[in-house]
């Protein structure tokens, strides 16, 4: 389990932030005698798709006709996406909660004397004090709806570009080393340590080197990826950097989802942002470092996440999955020696190398060192993001942080580590969120999505959902996923119809093998993994005329 001597301090209130910061409280000296109060109201994606801009708006109007000074922040998501639009007051106490608010609140919060934290129905009291905000342990995501994403001054305030200045004293073997010592296993779902490949990169001579970083972000229920870019961009930029100078690359590129607008013009405008503040660019900070930084928008595949398949798809063509070897750490970005990490493997690093690859490891079980950003969706009364060191359990998070099922009906079924992840019942959810614990339960990880199911689920049909996703998304380099996927869908509606079930079984076990095992990648090998899960923990839903029969 974590230890909890080495939390990470949230400090919301600029005062408590200044401290031991001589140039900063020198800032805050100069700043006017009447002090704005400052109000937050999010950018993510998530808050937007609520109304967030509205409620912006409403604030800023509503302020202007009471004469109230105010400035309005738009920061990042806290990550509690059912009260979002989350609004924030600063006051001498810390930051105060409404939501989920409407511009129709507006009114009604300033007269509720919101300015001074003042008590209303959409409050929350002070956010750290939030139950499910209070116990998380933020290492990745800490300053997420903390800062103005877009501003440097602030990501410096909260220890931004800390890992980046060290690391740039550091010889690249040594930043390796920390990275290695962290235990830190790639977030994009494999889970493979990022100290190895950084290392085959660093060990491969070529005369130019990349960093990619996957945020094609295509798993069913994660959102993790897209609320860092938006909420913290700096922190990516940060850890790509970092990367770069560790392994001898020079140009990194980001690899975003077209699905996220809101991310790409966000990555897009830090990246000039960290450039003109030479955080990027030529001779960073003075040191010998070159890096350059650029995005790229996908093509809207999910195969496009495989780490070949975007790499075809940065050099301009379609997403088809390369042969391994050559390993893209050998030969990958047009043939030159890559390292290709998730998002959240990469935003990980700036804290590592602040702090130290040691007091990383200290949070977490087993194998699986540090935090994961766990995303709760699907049919779940409090849905969001809980950052929290490997070792929490399954029930923990969806019954203590998601407080149950949206619907209030018993949960059936819970699929974990997106798309290719497992079906599993309610008697498996005291398993720790490990990612070898969850293989030993036939499931993984992945990600970190966690989409639950309430009772009136069919199992059947998601099962079938899995295999004919698979059919669609596959990128057709291979057989048995191309035709296997297909020919799976047809088997499994024949064993819904109860047309020679038990044989039918027996040939929907069969293919399954064959996808696992003859499959060139994890599109096709994984899929059964939903599929079987399905069909083991739930082989009542693959019967529907005994079903029917027993109703009658
Ligand atoms: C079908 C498929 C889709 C994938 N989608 C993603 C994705 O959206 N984002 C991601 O980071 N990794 C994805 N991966 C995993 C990548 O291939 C690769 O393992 C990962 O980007 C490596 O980074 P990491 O070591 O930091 O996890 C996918 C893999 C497969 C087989
Ligand atoms: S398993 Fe599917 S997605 Fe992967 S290479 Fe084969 S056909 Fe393409």
């Amino acid at each position: 389990m974590s230890k909890k001597k080495n939390r990470p301090r949230q400090l919301s209130n600029p005062q408590q932030q200044a401290q031991g910061r001589p140039q900063q409280q020198a800032e805050m000296a100069a700043e006017p005698m009447v002090r704005k109060t400052r109000i937050f109201v999010p950018r993510d994606a998530a808050a937007l798709s609520m109304g967030a801009d509205a409620v912006a708006k409403a604030i800023s109007a509503e302020a202007d006709k009471r004469h109230a000074n105010v400035e309005i922040v738009r920061n990042g998501s806290r990550g509690m996406l059912y009260l979002e639009p989350l609004v924030e007051v600063e006051t001498d106490d810390g930051r105060v909660a409404y939501g989920p608010v409407k511009p129709a609140d507006v009114a009604g919060l300033f007269e509720a004397t919101f300015l001074k934290g003042g008590s209303h129905r959409l409050s929350h009291g002070l956010t750290d004090e939030i139950p499910y905000f209070k116990d998380q342990e933020r290492l990745t995501f800490a300053r997420c709806g903390i800062t103005d994403p877009l501003s440097i001054k602030d990501y410096r305030a909260h220890g931004g570009f800390e890992g980046l200045s060290k690391a740039l004293a550091m010889m690249p073997l040594d930043i390796v080393g920390e990275v290695t010592t962290s235990g830190l296993r790639g977030r994009g779902g494999a889970g493979f340590p990022t100290g190895i490949k950084w290392k085959t990169v660093h060990d491969t001579k070529a005369d130019q080197k990349y960093i990619c970083c996957n945020a094609d972000e295509g798993d069913s229920g994660t959102f993790a990826d897209r609320m860092l870019m938006e909420g913290d961009p700096f922190c990516l930029i940060e850890g790509m950097t970092i990367a770069g100078i560790a392994v001898g690359a020079t140009r990194g590129y980001i690899y975003i989802r077209s699905e996220y607008p809101h991310a790409v013009a966000t990555m897009r405008e830090a990246i000039r942002v960290a450039t003109k503040a030479n955080w990027l660019g030529r001779t960073i900070q003075g040191s010998p470092h070159d890096f350059d930084l650029f995005v790229r928008v996908g093509a809207g595949a999910y195969i496009c996440g495989e780490e070949t398949s975007m790499l075809e798809s940065l050099e301009g063509r379609r997403g088809l999955v390369r042969y391994k070897p050559p390993l893209p750490a050998i030969e990958g970005l047009f043939g030159k020696p890559t390292v290709i990490n998730n998002v959240l493997s990469l935003a990980s690093v700036p804290i590592i190398i602040a702090k130290g690859g040691e007091y990383y490891r200290d949070f977490g079980v087993g194998k699986s060192r540090g935090t994961l950003a766990f995303q709760l969706a699907g049919n779940i009364k409090q849905g969001g993001l809980v950052e929290k060191a490997f070792g929490v359990t399954a029930r923990e998070l969806i019954e203590g942080y998601g407080r149950g099922t949206r619907s209030g009906r018993p949960i059936r079924a819970v699929q974990f580590g997106g798309p290719l992840g497992a079906y599993l019942p309610d008697d498996k959810l005291d398993t720790p969120m490990d990612y070898e614990a969850f293989i030993k339960v036939d499931a993984m990880v992945g990600h970190g999505g966690i989409v639950v199911f309430d009772d009136t689920v069919d199992m059947a049909g998601m099962a079938r959902f899995a295999m004919e996703f698979c059919a669609i998304e596959s990128c057709g380099k291979c057989t048995p996923c191309r035709i296997g996927s297909v020919r799976g869908v047809e088997v499994i509606d024949r064993i819904i119809a109860g047309i020679e079930r038990d044989q039918n079984i027996e040939v929907l076990e069969d293919l399954c093998n064959t996808l696992t095992d003859g499959s060139l990648c994890a599109m096709g090998g994984l899929t059964p993994m939903p599929v079987m899960s399905a069909l083991r923990h739930f082989p009542e839903d693959f019967n529907r005329p005994a079903r029917a029969e027993a109703a009658e």
